[in-house]
């Protein structure tokens, strides 16, 4: 079968086209390069260069004829989001409806779509299953779930059958080393302490120590980003199969806080990594963690390397080789 990545050259997107092509997939990369590598591509897929901002590039890639289609192509900086909401409803929103638009009149369904635990806001409970309420409390997350509803609406009104999968905290590299681009100015918290470990930072700020939480600092549900990837072979044949659509959450379902990521990354890298406290960071809740039940029952999704030291030692995998000091 013929699966289309839009987003395939980015970090997750290259697991996922990676995980496609382990499945025996046909994949074809469709990528702006913008944030994804050309370093993430593989030979046994096929690259086209183009932006989610051209239809017409879209409507020629999609010629093609496709079983399905991937859709990771999207700013993801929830602290950029509330800065430049303008460039982020371009491209997560007018981008995606570019691709239902052109998926539709080209008759490709369904569309796997790459949503987040943003949509949710603040959690009213724990852990948070996928009825809790959606209250996204930063544009980012205003972004994936519009983007949701509209999918909900092509289902309906076109048949066009979607999964929409949030992720909770994506960490982690190919165990086997195949993905080769390390993010640039990363935002997220073990990337940075990646960058601090060999040298690229000076020091890690943790945000907050005096939260609700077992030692004060926040507490995350980190998924290694190959047991995510893994979910959306499984979530585009479980829509095939069934012929509906399907919103899931995807994380370990453990919390890991800030201070036992340090912890660990200093007992696996060896390096000081030297941390200074910080007040919170505005818009951070103490805790997140997801119940993702619902992907265990209906695709029999288990992670198998979201556990910390996966986490770490995968990561610390890519960054080791840049030490500079
Ligand atoms: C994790 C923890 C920080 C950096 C964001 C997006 C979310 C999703 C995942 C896409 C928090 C702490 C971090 C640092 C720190 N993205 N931290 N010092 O905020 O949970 O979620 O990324 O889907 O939409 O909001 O991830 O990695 O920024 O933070 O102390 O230098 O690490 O306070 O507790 P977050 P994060």
């Amino acid at each position: 079968m013929k699966i289309l990545i839009i987003g395939g050259a980015g970090y997750i997107g290259s697991h996922v086209a990676r995980a496609f092509l382990d499945h025996g997939y046909e994949v074809t990369v469709f990528d702006n390069l913008q944030t994804g590598f050309r370093e993430n591509l593989f030979e046994d897929a096929r690259f086209v260069h183009g932006d989610i901002m051209h239809p017409e590039q879209l409507r020629a890639v999609m010629a093609g004829g496709y079983d399905g289609c991937v859709h990771l192509a999207a700013l993801k900086a929830a602290g950029q989001s509330m800065l430049h909401p303008d460039a982020y409803a371009e491209s997560n929103i007018s981008g995606a409806i570019n691709i239902l638009n052109q998926a539709s009149a080209a008759g490709i369904s369904p569309i796997i779509f790459s949503s987040s635990a943003a949509v949710y806001g603040s959690p009213q409970y724990l852990p948070i299953d996928e009825s809790h309420p959606k209250e996204p409390e930063n544009f980012y997350g205003f972004t994936k779930l519009e983007v949701e509803r509209l999918l909900d609406w092509y289902d309906r009104l076109k048949g066009m059958r979607y999964a929409a999968i949030r992720y909770f905290n994506a960490a982690g590299y190919d165990v086997q080393g195949r993905i080769k681009g390390l993010e640039l100015n990363p935002e997220n918290l073990l990337p940075i302490v990646m960058e601090v470990a060999v040298g690229i930072r000076e020091k890690l700020s943790v945000f907050g120590d005096d939260y609700p939480t077992r030692d004060g600092s926040g507490i995350r549900d980190y998924v290694h980003v190959s047991d995510l990837a893994e979910a959306h072979v499984t979530a585009f044949e479980y829509v095939v199969k069934h012929d509906k659509s399907l919103v899931i959450n995807l994380g370990s379902q453990t919390g890991v806080s800030v201070l036992e990521m340090v912890e660990r990354a200093r007992a696996i890298t060896g390096m000081p990594i030297p941390a200074e406290i910080r007040g919170r960071r505005a818009g951070d809740p103490a805790e997140l963690v997801a119940s993702s039940s619902k992907a265990l029952e209906l695709l029999g999704w288990v992670p198998k390397y979201s556990d910390v030291d996966t986490l770490v030692s995968t990561t610390w995998k890519m960054y080791e080789k840049h030490v500079s000091r």
